[in-house]
């Protein structure tokens, strides 16, 4: 009699957490299509998915917990350094990461090959996870690496930043080597001046051969001021 009553206690006690299981199984399959953006899944978002299976870029890169920790998660990589800064790191990473002590090799990535990786990290950073595998989490990143990278779409400016100056300036070693590093530029200028620097470099410095950038618009502008006067 008492095995018996262990036994029903047993039975009921699986079927209701498989009961609890298969619900929460279907409830998530169910909105598997909304929470990946299953809509955006362009061509050019496929593309990058093979380019990244083609270079076997989870040799070192983890996404969506799936891939290897020598090298950062890159869930939301493109939250932290945008198009222009994948580009950037995937076709020159011997450029970008001259001063880090771990190493990226160049891969042999052409121009389109990147185009189509960015392209994809983007859609991968927008699949809501609900953070989680925790290690690439917008919320849990340390303040540290915010500031290395303008942190994960956080103010304006550092997104602005990402947009239009990444390609050729660097902050904490992720970007572009064309113009110089800025980790700390805001010693040398304030948020207006590098504002006015961006519409017309040669008005802050009449030697500088950095091209005007006319597509930033004002609000842009200042608010790139604001971040870059931080960085010092
Ligand atoms: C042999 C290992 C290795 C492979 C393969 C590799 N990477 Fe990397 N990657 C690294 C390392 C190491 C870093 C970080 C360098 C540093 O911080 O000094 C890095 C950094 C990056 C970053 C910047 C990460 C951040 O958080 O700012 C991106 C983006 C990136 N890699 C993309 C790729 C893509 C796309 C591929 C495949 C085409 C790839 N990597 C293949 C080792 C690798
Ligand atoms: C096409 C490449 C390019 C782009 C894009 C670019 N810059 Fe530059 N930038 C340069 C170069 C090159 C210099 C160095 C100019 C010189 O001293 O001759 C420079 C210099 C600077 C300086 C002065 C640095 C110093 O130490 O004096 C600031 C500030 C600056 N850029 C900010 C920006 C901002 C902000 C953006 C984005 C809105 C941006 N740049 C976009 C190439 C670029």
């Amino acid at each position: 009699m008492v095995n018996k009553k262990a036994f029903y206690i047993f039975l009921a006690g699986t079927l209701t957490s498989l009961a609890i299981f298969l619900g929460l199984t279907w409830d998530t399959h169910r909105q598997v299509d909304a929470l990946t953006n299953a809509d955006k899944l362009s061509e050019q978002v496929v593309a990058g998915k093979r380019v990244w299976e083609k270079k076997n870029c989870n040799l070192c890169h983890t996404i969506l917990g799936f891939g290897v920790y020598y090298a950062p998660d890159v869930t939301k990589v493109h939250k932290r350094i945008g198009t222009e800064g994948i580009k950037q790191v995937v076709l020159q990473p011997e450029v970008v990461f001259k001063d880090s002590f771990r190493k990226m090799p160049n891969l042999g990535v052409t121009e389109q090959e990147a185009t189509d990786l960015a392209a994809f990290l983007e859609w991968v950073s927008k699949i809501d996870n609900h953070d989680w595998p925790p290690q690439d989490s917008e919320e849990r990143m340390s303040a540290a690496e915010r500031r290395a990278t303008g942190g994960a779409g956080l103010s304006r400016g550092a997104a602005a930043f990402q947009q239009n100056c990444i390609g050729c300036h660097s902050i904490g070693g992720a970007g572009g080597s064309i113009g110089p590093a800025l980790d700390t530029i805001g010693a040398t200028y304030d948020a207006a001046t590098v504002a006015a620097y961006i519409a017309e470099p040669t008005s802050v410095d009449p030697q500088s051969t950095m091209p005007p950038q006319t597509t930033v618009s004002d609000d842009d502008r200042s608010a790139i001021g604001e971040f870059l006067a931080k960085q010092q």
